[in-house]
């Protein structure tokens, strides 16, 4: 089980009730190991966001099983009242819009949750300035977010995610607003990231060239979730 980041059983998600009831997820199944980069496609309004926030303890599934880690946090209820404090202390999201806080510079950005969870100013300085060297984006620490780039607030972003250190990364599009080079290096990244880190990510794209860096791919047809390998060449998007 030591391989486990992601586990959900029989997860059903519905809006509504009555003739407003709108059903999104019907049952979904899957496991995603850590050091595992995994794709999530499907069309517009199938349910990508809506499953990322459920995984990601945000939004309140029907019912199902989810594990995070070992830890079984929803079992037809959450299993904790502290679903904020695992998300705080477990995930890490990535957005399609980076959101970072534009009259903030770089560091004051990466470091801002880790400070929220009590981590010294010092210590989470010095971690985040090694994320920025990872990420090769160190000598901009002191600008201001709104005089980066699209794909340099989006390394910005990335680092922001892990400042916590989390097992789990949520990226929701994050290269949607990138063209297909800034694209590729970011999901090469990531790649790394879940190897280097032993981080899982789910990574929803709409994207068929970023598909050959994931491991597996999740693809939701039918209200299902259903685990297709990488393809070599046949069209999945
Ligand atoms: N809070 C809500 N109340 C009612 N319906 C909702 C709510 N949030 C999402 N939905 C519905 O759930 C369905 C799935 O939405 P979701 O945002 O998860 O889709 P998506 O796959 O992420 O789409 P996109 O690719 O456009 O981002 C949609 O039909 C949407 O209208
Ligand atoms: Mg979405």
């Amino acid at each position: 089980m030591a391989k486990q980041a992601i586990r959900v059983e029989n997860l059903i998600k519905r809006f509504g009730e009555g003739d407003s009831l709108v059903s999104v997820i019907e049952g979904a199944d899957f496991l995603v190991n850590k050091g595992e980069l995994v794709a999530l496609i499907a069309p517009s309004g199938a349910g990508k966001t809506t499953l990322l926030m459920m995984i990601g303890c945000v939004a309140e599934p029907t019912s199902g099983k989810i594990w995070l880690g070992d830890e079984l946090v929803y079992d037809n209820e959450w299993l904790t009242k502290e679903q904020r404090k695992i998300r705080r202390e477990k995930i890490g999201f990535i957005f399609q819009a980076h959101y970072l806080i534009p009259f903030l510079n770089v560091i004051e950005n990466v470091t801002l949750v880790s400070q929220t969870n009590g981590v010294s100013e010092k210590e989470s300085n010095a971690f985040a300035m090694e994320l920025l060297e990872y990420f090769d984006i160190a000598d901009k620490a002191h600008n201001l977010s709104s005089e980066l780039s699209g794909g340099q607030n989006q390394r910005v972003a990335i680092a922001r995610a892990l400042a916590n250190k989390p097992q789990i990364i949520l990226a929701d599009e994050p290269t949607a607003a990138l063209d297909t080079e800034r694209s590729v290096s970011v999901v090469q990244m990531l790649k790394k990231i879940a190897l280097d880190q032993d981080v899982a990510i789910i990574m929803v794209t709409h994207d068929e060239a970023m598909l050959p860096f994931c491991d597996h791919i999740l693809k939701i047809e039918n209200k299902k979730v259903v685990s297709h390998d990488v393809p070599k060449s046949s069209k999945l998007i």
